[in-house]
């Protein structure tokens, strides 16, 4: 016999400057929440950093009494920076996740950006792996590692709802490049065909949109619609298909313009630079690396 799984509350921000949906996912029996990829507003121009966009994220947990339980991360981020330990600071009962694969990501990006894989791993509170459970209140949920787009790439199933991070997009957008360091488009192919395990109803939750074709922005689908018209990898595509496709496009893509803040901060669980001597924080730009 199967169960239904429990309907979880979900509330989605988007943030308009990266095209990124964060999420406040709660359980409204208990009241313990999570939230999902927070961004972090920063100015490339000017270097300023400002938390208007997590502050909304904080004010609709205020707003709906829940207990943040969990500040959870789909991947390192190569487009934003994420604000996990400026909202850390904030609810002291939560813990900031990602995937177990952000040490491989760490040590791939150690060398350029001098980073001590071990202090970077340490920065988060928690690192998924295999398919580990945890719950909000009754409802359970799990992290379902997806690697492709990344090494680190994880989908959370929280009750009813799943949420993607950039293994999917809306069906009419697709999926996300694999041409990073680590990424693999075979990969992601059988990360997405697990996913479409899953019951076609269950609610899917997408990490970003940038409303292809001039159509509204949009954050949610559902893995039926996903298996029926998915642009890139719609049921009947082969891997072979979908991986042609993937690198074709992908040779295309121009480097995310935050590609290098986002990283530096993004390893380490959004843990933004000490001071220098002369009370500054600095992000540095390595030269001739990407
Ligand atoms: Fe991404």
């Amino acid at each position: 016999m199967t169960t239904t799984p429990a309907k979880v509350q979900v509330h989605p921000f988007h943030h308009a400057d990266t095209g990124t949906w964060s999420y406040v996912v709660a359980d409204s029996s208990s009241r313990q929440a999570a939230i999902i990829d927070p961004v972090l507003d920063f100015d490339a121009k000017t270097g300023r950093i400002t938390h208007v966009s997590a502050q909304a994220l904080l004010d609709c947990a205020i707003e709906h009494g829940l207990r943040v339980r969990w500040l959870l991360e789909t991947h390192a981020h190569a487009d934003h920076l994420t604000a996990a330990q400026w909202l850390a600071a904030q609810l002291p009962d939560a813990m900031v996740a990602i995937g177990q694969g952000i040490r491989e990501v760490q040590r791939t990006f150690a060398p350029v950006f001098e980073l001590n894989p071990e202090a970077a791993a340490a920065a988060f509170d928690c690192l998924f792996t295999d398919d580990d459970e945890f719950s909000l209140g009754a409802i359970r949920a799990s992290a379902i590692p997806v690697p492709g787009h990344t090494r680190d790439s994880l989908a959370y199933l929280i009750g009813d709802a799943l949420f993607t991070g950039d293994s999917l997009f809306m069906p009419d957008a697709g999926t996300a490049r694999c041409d990073f360091p680590g990424g693999d488009a075979a990969m992601l192919y059988r990360s997405i065909q697990r996913l479409y395990q899953l019951p076609d109803a269950t609610r899917v939750f997408v990490c970003h949109d940038y409303g292809p074709g001039g159509r509204a922005v949009a954050c949610e689908t559902t893995i039926g619609a996903q298996k029926r018209g998915n642009i890139h990898v719609r049921e009947g595509v082969s891997e072979a298909e979908f991986v042609a496709l993937r690198e074709t496009r992908d040779a295309t893509l121009a480097t995310p313009a935050l590609i290098i803040p986002s990283l530096q901060v993004n390893l380490r669980a959004g843990a933004l630079p000490s001071a220098s001597g002369n009370g500054i924080r600095y992000l540095r730009i390595p030269l001739d690396q990407f």
